[in-house]
């Protein structure tokens, strides 16, 4: 591993004022997404919506340190022939490659899942390094609900992420380790932080183990934030103060930058927290995005499938970009 490589790589991905597009939607997840707009999604499809995004030049060359990508999407090429992999290294930014295969049940524990993946992902690596990936994802998740998260979740999922982390860095490739604590329940912002601060310190100890170099990894978070469904939600400013006193108590300062999901906020909401965070300043690390919804909701609708659209979907894209990228320095103004 050559370790100096990694660490600029992960400098270059959490660079202030420029963030990550997390693309990596999978086939059954932009499925989703498209029927949400009245698209079929079919390979074209997929293709020439991401297109539009990766040329989005506004918002490539200005705002996104790199994107993450689904496996159909890296082998990809634009309408004229170009890999999609190129645009995207064109405009300036990083390849990345989601590599996790989703979650499946774990038996001991009723209603929680391992994500999985780790099977042959070395030789994985090994071929989207040759295409051009210098960064992967990872993500697993935990549910908060009556009785869960239980240990047995929290500590698999980590070793996992850990496992992970260690063939990315064997790969020459930088991790993005996601442990995602889902913001579906309706549970509050304390029980929120709780449960994320155990998931990431067992994290941490985890990547410890298996010898990850936290200089050349970025951590991709949730925030503390009340679930969707519950009584009373958080306000911005509580929101910000509670991760970064969370980050705090649970990330060590080698860790070069925080990445986060979006997760199911509102586009406002994303942007507004990240910004109320970095006005807070004084942080060992940058803190930026990685955000998929966040990023995607607006292009996705005003984009809609039409090729007329092209131009509308990549201004809507723009303009998501440009205001996460001023929160990223603490400078959006609501
Ligand atoms: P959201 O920002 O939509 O949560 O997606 C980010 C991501 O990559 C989740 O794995």
């Amino acid at each position: 591993m050559k370790l100096a490589e990694l660490h600029a790589i992960a400098q270059a991905m959490v660079q202030p004022g420029k963030g990550i597009l997390a693309a990596d939607e999978s086939a059954g997840t932009i499925k989703k997404r498209f029927d949400a707009i009245g698209v079929a999604s079919t390979e074209q499809s997929r293709r020439d919506y991401r297109e539009m995004l990766f040329r989005s030049e506004a918002a490539m060359q200005g705002c996104i340190s790199g994107v993450i990508l689904y496996d159909e999407t890296i082998w990809q090429d634009a309408a004229d022939g170009t890999p999609l992999i190129k645009l995207i290294e064109q405009a300036g930014s990083i390849p990345g490659i989601k590599v996790d295969e989703g979650t499946q049940p774990l038996p001991s524990c009723p209603g929680e899942t391992i994500t999985i993946g780790l099977d042959r992902l070395a030789e994985r690596l090994a071929r989207y390094y040759q295409r051009g990936a210098r960064f992967a994802k990872w993500r697993a998740v935990i549910d908060i609900g009556d009785g869960i998260p239980s240990y047995a979740a929290i500590h698999t999922n980590a070793h996992a992420l850990a496992r992970y982390a260690a063939l990315c860095q064997a790969a020459q490739i930088v991790p993005i380790v996601e442990p995602e604590v889902l913001m579906d329940g309706g549970h509050d912002i304390d029980r929120c932080y709780e449960v994320t601060e155990f998931v990431l310190k067992e994290t941490f100890q985890e990547l410890y183990y298996q010898k990850v170099a936290l200089e050349g990894m970025i951590l991709k978070p949730n925030m503390a934030v009340a679930g969707k469904k519950a009584a009373k939600p958080a306000g911005i400013a509580e929101v910000a103060e509670k991760t970064v006193k969370l980050l705090k108590a649970c990330v060590p300062a080698a860790v070069p930058g925080i990445a986060f999901l979006s997760g199911g906020q509102s586009d406002q909401d994303a942007t507004a927290h990240l910004d109320a965070m970095n006005k807070i300043g004084g942080l060992p690390w940058h803190l930026t995005f990685s955000y998929g919804r966040a990023l995607q909701a607006a292009p996705q609708k005003a984009w809609a499938g039409q090729a007329a659209n092209v131009a509308a979907g990549q201004a809507a894209f723009s303009h998501r970009a440009r205001m996460n990228a001023l929160a990223s320095r603490g400078q959006w103004d609501a």
